[in-house]
């Protein structure tokens, strides 16, 4: 590509020409965020492209965001810079497994994470996110037996907030899962005035550290409104873009993972990049189909979610 190409303006070009929207997660690049009509959370982004009345989707997330999105919006096109941004919970959750795992269970009410393929959703009674999973499992009937999947870490964070039993799915993000404990109580010790903020993928050592548990989009607004001016994040650092921008005087902290590498990034929601945001644009490809039959199957419990979560 020509080193002169404005891709920023190339980009806000295409989006008229192609009567399209751009909706971003919170997890990818700043410049991407800078340059999406929105930004949100899996639950928020789900709702925009569900009432978007652009021709053109153009999700700026993961391959399981972008199929939510053409299941709850089938008549837009739905681009996604990257098809191989996949997702560990996802993708350690293959369909034939879990419907192995669901007929060993077959009395129970399903309830999955939105981090799952269209086809888990389509053997799932309602599905979640973590900003309403509590709310949808404190909505199945008292006398269901619940199955969680495939996030074992925000179903037992789950099963605390709601005090039901739920048979969990033995999944977990290659994210979230690697927080160190260990380094997490050293920053507490250097930094005694932060608060900790964490997202309830996280295991539960490291949740019990935590002063606020929460969605991207919660964590966001809990430490812009709150009066404390430092914080530890104990999420993906795509998040701190949006605490910076919105609190440029808080200090944000990055909690460590358990490994030498400095960052806490998911490998693949960087997968998108700005160079492959606007070649997708320019050729209207890479694009998300699905088929027709797993489509319908899949939007009746993104529906009872949608309405669950008023
Ligand atoms: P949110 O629903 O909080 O945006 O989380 C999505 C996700 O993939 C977290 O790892
Ligand atoms: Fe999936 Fe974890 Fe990446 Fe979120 S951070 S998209 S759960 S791998």
């Amino acid at each position: 590509m020509s080193p002169h190409v404005d891709l920023e303006q190339e980009i806000q070009d295409l989006k008229k020409r192609l009567n399209a929207v751009i909706l971003a997660h919170y997890y990818q690049e700043s410049e991407i965020q800078d340059v999406a009509d929105f930004v949100g959370d899996s639950l928020a982004l789900a709702q925009a492209a569900a009432k978007t009345t652009a021709d053109v989707i153009v999700f700026c997330g993961v391959h399981f965001m972008a199929e939510t999105a053409k299941i709850l919006n089938p008549t837009r096109t739905v681009l996604l810079p990257d098809l191989k941004a996949g997702c560990s919970l996802s993708d350690r959750c293959p369909p034939a497994a879990f419907r192995a795992f669901k007929d060993k269970h077959p009395e129970h009410f399903v309830v999955s994470y939105v981090n799952s393929s269209a086809a888990v959703k389509a053997m799932s009674d309602v599905i979640c996110t973590s900003s309403n999973a509590v709310k949808i499992v404190n909505r199945v009937p008292p006398e269901r037996n619940i199955l969680f999947a495939p996030d074992q870490h925000l179903g037992r964070y789950v099963m605390k907030q709601t005090g039901r039993d739920m048979v969990l799915w033995p999944g977990s993000c290659i994210v979230h899962e690697i927080f160190s404990e260990k380094k997490l109580v050293q920053l507490q010790v250097q930094y005694p005035n932060a608060e900790v903020v964490a997202h309830p993928e996280c295991e539960a050592s490291v949740l019990r550290h935590a002063d606020f548990i929460g969605s991207t989009k919660a964590l966001l607004d809990h430490v812009l409104s709150s009066p404390k001016r430092e914080f530890i994040v104990v999420t993906e650092a795509g998040i701190l873009h949006q605490m910076k921008r919105g609190a440029p005087d808080k200090l944000f902290i990055p909690a460590p993972p358990d490994n030498d590498c400095s960052c806490n990034e998911c490998p693949y929601m960087r997968l998108n990049t700005m160079e492959k945001l606007y070649q997708c644009m320019k050729n209207g490809t890479p694009e998300l189909t699905l088929p027709a039959e797993l489509q319908t199957a899949a939007l009746a419990p993104l529906r009872r979610m949608l309405e669950w979560s008023l």
